[in-house]
């Protein structure tokens, strides 16, 4: 492979609840963190895979990852994801031309994604994301509770990860564009470079809340991830 893969999992998993960072809970005997970790690096175009851990923990991940067969690097992540993308950013060894920007909450994200990702950007793409239309019907609402517009549908994207860049777009992009962005494309985008669209997955949800685990769950259960 050719791509680096950051895997931030320094959250702590508000939405989720429970005791131990998101990362860490289980999913059918294994943490998010490490079904995640195993389907990246099932992927061809991964080389190496960087995982921000929550700070306290670092040791503790590691330790978690020592079975997953591929080039692993564990750093400590940062206060916000931004933060902890850019710390496990700052040790992709140089070389490395494709990086890919992950979630560890998106564990049971397909290894066809991630190359899907990374031959895009290999294909001459700065930046590009995986993206599933929207299914529901989204309005703007005023701050009263009264909607304002019905928005067009059609022409929203509900964005996943992993999120793929020519490693010096994306370099750029964590250096320049100010400001707290929820998604990498995001800043890239604040530079005014292209971001370019490829089909997601609905294997690749973020594990948010409670029922997201469920789900979760259930695709393991009936073994369509
Ligand atoms: N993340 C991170 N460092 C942070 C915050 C988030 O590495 N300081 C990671 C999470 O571990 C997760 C990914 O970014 O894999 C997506 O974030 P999110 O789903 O929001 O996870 P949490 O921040 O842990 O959840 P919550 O916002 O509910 O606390
Ligand atoms: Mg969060």
């Amino acid at each position: 492979g050719d791509a680096a893969v950051l895997v931030p999992a320094a959250g702590a998993g508000v939405r989720l609840g429970g005791d131990v960072p998101k990362a860490l809970r289980e999913l059918r005997g294994e943490s998010l963190l490490v079904h995640a970790v195993k389907r990246a690096a099932a992927a061809a175009s991964v080389r190496l895979i960087v995982v921000a851990a929550p700070p306290h923990l670092v040791s503790e991940v590691r330790e978690l990852l020592t079975g997953v067969d591929a080039d692993l690097v564990v750093v400590a992540g940062g206060a916000s994801r931004q933060d902890s993308v850019a710390r496990a950013l700052a040790v992709v060894p140089e070389g490395i031309d494709i990086v890919l920007v992950h979630d560890a909450a998106r564990a049971l994200t397909p290894p066809e994604l991630v190359d899907a990702v990374a031959s895009a950007v290999r294909a001459g793409h700065g930046a590009v994301i995986p993206v599933l239309p929207v299914v529901d019907t989204i309005k703007r609402v005023d701050s009263n509770g009264d909607v304002a517009a019905t928005v067009d549908r059609s022409e929203l994207r509900a964005v996943q990860t992993p999120q793929g860049f020519r490693r010096e777009v994306l370099v750029k992009a964590h250096a320049e564009a100010g400001g707290e962005h929820t998604d990498d494309a995001g800043m890239v985008e604040r530079l005014g470079l292209p971001v370019h669209c490829v089909p997601g997955s609905e294997l690749a949800l973020k594990i948010t809340r409670p029922v997201d685990l469920i789900i979760a769950e259930a695709l393991l259960t009936a073994e369509v991830a």
